[in-house]
């Protein structure tokens, strides 16, 4: 194992990572759970957005990552984005020996036990919505399902325009034809900075679904208690992409603060498979 990036020692961590500032949604709710647990978050933000790349590309980007965390010494992987859930959660389970959670399967169930009318909608980006990950499964349960790739809004929530004209004028492009439904997902991690304006073009009649809530609660039940009870959790943000803009952000959504630490996208790319000997694999506990 290589030297830990970390600026200090961090105790027991938990990785989480995205694309960019999508994820820091569900470390604002792993954090409400375990507010005495550290995190390692990494925000791929110089490789955003995924949801329009090939899933092959987007599961060597996870595994690279996922490496990354490993080597900072985490205890267990949240990927906070759908499009990677979606690309990459069962390859990565099967090959890294600490539990890795996806978001997907968290957001399902909490919609099939929310609609009452049994048609259920998902909003996701390109790559997960072609992944038929969210239909197979809500399909599955016997629910009615529509669901529509929005790409444009992952640029609307990192460029900070969530609430403008233009972010209302998509949504309501994007969410015209989804009649019947009475439950919505978002189906990635950056729709939930947009929750009033969607809301405000469903109406009040349709339940909102983030999966953070749900996924929080899996990774509290499997991860225990934190022998540091009792002090508040460290956060440590990796960024690849541009530091003061994901700072501006993490501050925007609250309750994520941390050190803002530059990582050369370079050191991503050095770990994933084919730029070196894979780290033994083993396998154990998953949530998609
Ligand atoms: N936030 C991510 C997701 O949940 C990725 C968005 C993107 O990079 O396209 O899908």
């Amino acid at each position: 194992m290589r030297e830990t990036q970390l600026p200090y020692p961090l105790d027991r961590p938990i990785g989480i990572f995205d694309s960019g500032v999508g994820g820091l949604t569900v470390l604002k709710a792993l954090r409400r759970k375990l507010p005495h647990r550290d995190f390692v978050y990494l925000g791929d933000t110089a490789r955003v957005p995924y949801g329009r790349k090939p899933a092959a590309m987007v599961a060597e980007f996870a595994y690279g990552i996922t490496e990354f965390l490993r080597e900072t010494g985490v205890e267990g992987v949240v990927i906070a984005c759908n499009t990677a859930s979606a690309a990459a959660l069962p390859e990565l389970a099967g090959h890294f020996s600490i539990p890795i959670w996806g978001v997907i399967e968290p957001g399902v169930e909490a919609a099939a036990r929310l609609t009452r009318t049994g048609r259920v909608g998902v909003i996701g980006t390109k790559g997960t919505i072609a992944s038929g990950a969210y239909q197979r499964r809500l399909e599955q349960r016997g629910l009615t399902v529509w669901a529509r790739a929005c790409p444009m809004l992952v640029h609307i929530v990192e460029e900070g325009l969530a609430g403008s004209p233009e972010c209302d004028l998509l949504l309501r492009h994007y969410l015209d034809g989804r009649d019947g439904i009475d439950t919505l997902i978002l189906g990635c991690t950056h729709y939930p900075l947009l929750h009033d304006a969607i809301q405000r073009v469903v109406g009040d009649a349709v339940t909102l679904v983030d999966s953070a809530e749900a996924l929080a609660q899996a990774v509290n039940g499997s991860m225990g208690a934190n022998p540091l009870a009792g002090d508040p959790g460290r956060i440590v943000h990796f960024v690849t992409g541009d530091p003061l803009a994901f700072a501006h952000t993490s501050a925007v959504i609250g309750e994520v603060a941390g050190e803002v630490v530059p990582l050369p996208v370079t050191e991503l790319i050095r770990l994933q498979r084919g730029a070196g000997p894979r780290p033994a694999a083993a396998s154990q506990a998953t949530r998609s």
